[in-house]
Formats: structure tokens, C-alpha cells, sequence
């Protein structure tokens, strides 16, 4: 089972091993660099058929920590174009979860002092009302985000 192939919504995965974004506080001004294409090139080498990025910013202000990844400047694909292709070379396919913080503080990250005292779990957890109400500010550059997503989906 395990092992089967899947397919959702056209895409065809290989297996079900689905590899889930994992914020790497590892960029600078969103880029991604040495350290993305390992970890997530890596997990393609390893056989997952899916490889999801952390969660990517569509803002610089959406971003969970300073560190995170993100995909507001055109600058940031070319990196991330290598390591799609790497991931896809291995025969997986490369994801990004695309992010926006929506005024929730930032998590406290490992090894580094932030103000917040919010676990990293809470800043995931889809139950939260602040995780389901997005605010005007977020709402209206939506528009942009998803024009600038589709050329990639
Ligand atoms: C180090 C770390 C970073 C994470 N970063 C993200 C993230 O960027 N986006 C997200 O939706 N979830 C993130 N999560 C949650 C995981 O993607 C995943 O949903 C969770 O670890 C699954 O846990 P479970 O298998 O115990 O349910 C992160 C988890 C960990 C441990």
C-alpha cells in the first residue's frame, strides 16, 4: 500500500510517501541556497514521490521567521528551479507550500531568541480562529499571489 502509486488531481505519485514542509529557518531574504537543495533533494534520493517545500512566503511581511523561504521576487526561482529539478530528476514531485503569517507572532525558533512565546505547533495548527480569518491586508494582495502561482502549478 505504502508503495502503490496514487494520483490526486492529476498528479501521479510514485508511492505515498509524502515528505511534509518543514520550516528550515536557513534563508536569507527568502532565498534558497545550499541548504534547501540538500534537504529537500535528499528526501527525493531517499524515494519519497512527493517533497514538499517549508512554507514559502508570498510576502516578505507574511514570512514566519526572518529565515523563511519565500517566492515575492522573481530573483528567488532560479534556486528554486534547480532544486525542482533535482527533486524531479529522482522521479518525485517537487511541492511548495505557499505562506502567509496573516499577523499570528512569529513561533520561537530553535536556537534563536524571538519575542513570541507561541510553540512552532500552535503556528501550524489549521484549528486556530486567527488560522481561518485572513485580514483585509492579506485578502487584497491575493490576487497577485495566485496570478504569480499559476504559471508554476
Ligand atoms: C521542524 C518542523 C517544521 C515544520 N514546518 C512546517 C511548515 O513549514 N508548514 C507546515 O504546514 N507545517 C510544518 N510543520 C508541521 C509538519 O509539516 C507536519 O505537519 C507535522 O510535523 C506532522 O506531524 P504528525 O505526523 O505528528 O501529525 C513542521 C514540523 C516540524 C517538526
Amino acid at each position: 500500500m505504502l508503495f502503490d502509486p496514487l494520483e490526486i488531481r492529476g498528479v501521479a505519485l510514485k508511492n505515498r510517501i509524502v515528505v511534509s514542509p518543514m520550516c528550515q529557518y536557513s534563508s536569507e531574504d527568502g532565498f534558497a541556497n545550499e541548504w534547501h537543495f540538500v534537504h529537500l533533494g535528499s528526501r527525493a534520493v531517499g524515494g519519497a514521490a512527493l517533497v514538499f517545500t517549508e512554507a514559502s512566503a508570498v510576502t516578505p511581511e507574511g514570512r514566519i521567521s526572518p529565515q523563511d523561504l519565500g517566492i515575492w521576487k522573481d530573483e528567488h526561482v532560479a534556486e528554486l528551479s534547480r532544486i525542482a529539478r533535482f527533486v524531479e530528476a529522482q522521479g518525485a514531485v517537487a511541492g511548495m507550500q505557499l505562506a502567509h503569517r496573516d499577523g499570528r507572532p512569529p513561533p520561537s525558533v530553535p536556537g534563536r531568541e524571538t519575542a513570541s512565546s507561541v510553540s512552532r505547533k500552535a503556528a501550524f495548527d489549521r484549528s486556530s480562529p486567527r488560522a481561518r480569518r485572513p485580514s483585509v491586508p492579506t485578502i487584497q494582495p491575493r490576487k497577485s499571489w495566485t496570478a504569480r502561482a499559476s504559471p508554476a502549478s
